[in-house]
């Protein structure tokens, strides 16, 4: 059964018995969450309490802060993108659909807009695929950004876009939730040397560069609460070496493609800032 709310429908009822751990946080209930959506559990919302107070003991901004910047960052991104003319976009841990998805921003500037979601959690997925049936131009595939090669072979994938275009690669709140092991910096070179030339790549990354005190505090909260995906502390080197700052979000162009890689977007240290070429 569905209702709606704001611009996206919800589905009541979730997959059933074994397949639905409602008592344990799951990272993208929580935020959508915070997000004032209504896709989450008890857990999850106990869970955004406790992680939001956290923050707030060590003056960081809250987790309910952060995902409305970085929400609004994602809409600025994908409205100022779309009006560069892509009309593709591969949304990396895009999580569950809530208010002011990718494909509905980008569709206001261009109806023929395409949009892929990736997430990889079944359940993301499966209840994504749920409240965006009947959505046109858009899917939901699982796939894991640690996995950049199978990922962009994905048979839906590329079916639902071409490559040999250009493409907008969005990995917003989600290359943090990567250890430092994980290389989140490779992943995102190994992504950007696939793309098309004239492709672009937007994110957001949180660091602990400037108050690694609160960064340590909220990641062991992570920890203590269980929420399925951990937060491990990003360590100065490998934020710095994708975005250089403390809440950092930026917007690069790739011209030529093949890895020449041209910055168009300029560092915002206000998160969610999104400044054009
Ligand atoms: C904090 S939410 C961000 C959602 C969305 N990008 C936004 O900004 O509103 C992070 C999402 O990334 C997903 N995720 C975490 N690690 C991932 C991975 N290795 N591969 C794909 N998705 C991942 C989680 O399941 C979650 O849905």
């Amino acid at each position: 059964m569905t209702n709606s709310v704001g611009s996206a429908p919800v589905v009541e009822e979730w997959p059933s018995g074994d397949q639905l751990d409602t008592g344990t946080p799951n990272v993208a209930r929580v935020w959508d969450f915070y997000l004032g959506g209504k896709d989450n559990f008890a857990a999850d919302r106990k869970a955004a309490e406790l992680l939001n107070q956290a923050c707030q003991r060590v003056g960081a901004p809250t987790g309910a802060e952060v995902a409305r910047e970085n929400r609004a960052f994602l809409g600025r991104a994908v409205t100022y993108l779309a009006s560069r003319g892509i009309d593709q976009f591969i949304d990396l841990g895009a999580g569950l659909p809530t208010r002011r998805n990718v494909h509905e921003i980008a569709q206001a500037v261009n109806p023929a807009a395409r949009t892929v979601y990736v997430d990889y959690d079944p359940l993301v997925v499966s209840h994504g695929r749920a409240l965006l049936a009947d959505t046109p131009q858009t899917i939901m595939i699982r796939a894991d950004v640690r996995g950049t090669s199978s990922l962009l072979e994905d048979p839906a994938l590329r079916d639902h876009l071409d490559l040999r275009r250009p493409v907008a690669v969005l990995l917003v709140a989600v290359l943090h939730l990567l250890p430092d092991d994980e290389q989140p910096a490779k992943i995102v070179t190994e992504i950007r040397d696939r793309l098309a030339p004239g492709s672009c790549l937007a994110l957001t990354h949180v660091s602990s560069d400037s108050r690694p005190s609160a960064a340590t505090v909220v990641a062991a909260e992570f920890t203590r609460l269980g929420v399925t995906t951990p937060f491990p502390v990003p360590s100065p080197r490998s934020a710095g070496s994708l975005t250089g700052g403390t809440w950092s979000s930026r917007v690069w162009c790739f011209p030529h493609g093949g890895g020449r890689t041209r910055t168009t977007g300029s560092r915002d240290r206000t998160p969610g800032g999104c400044t054009p070429a």
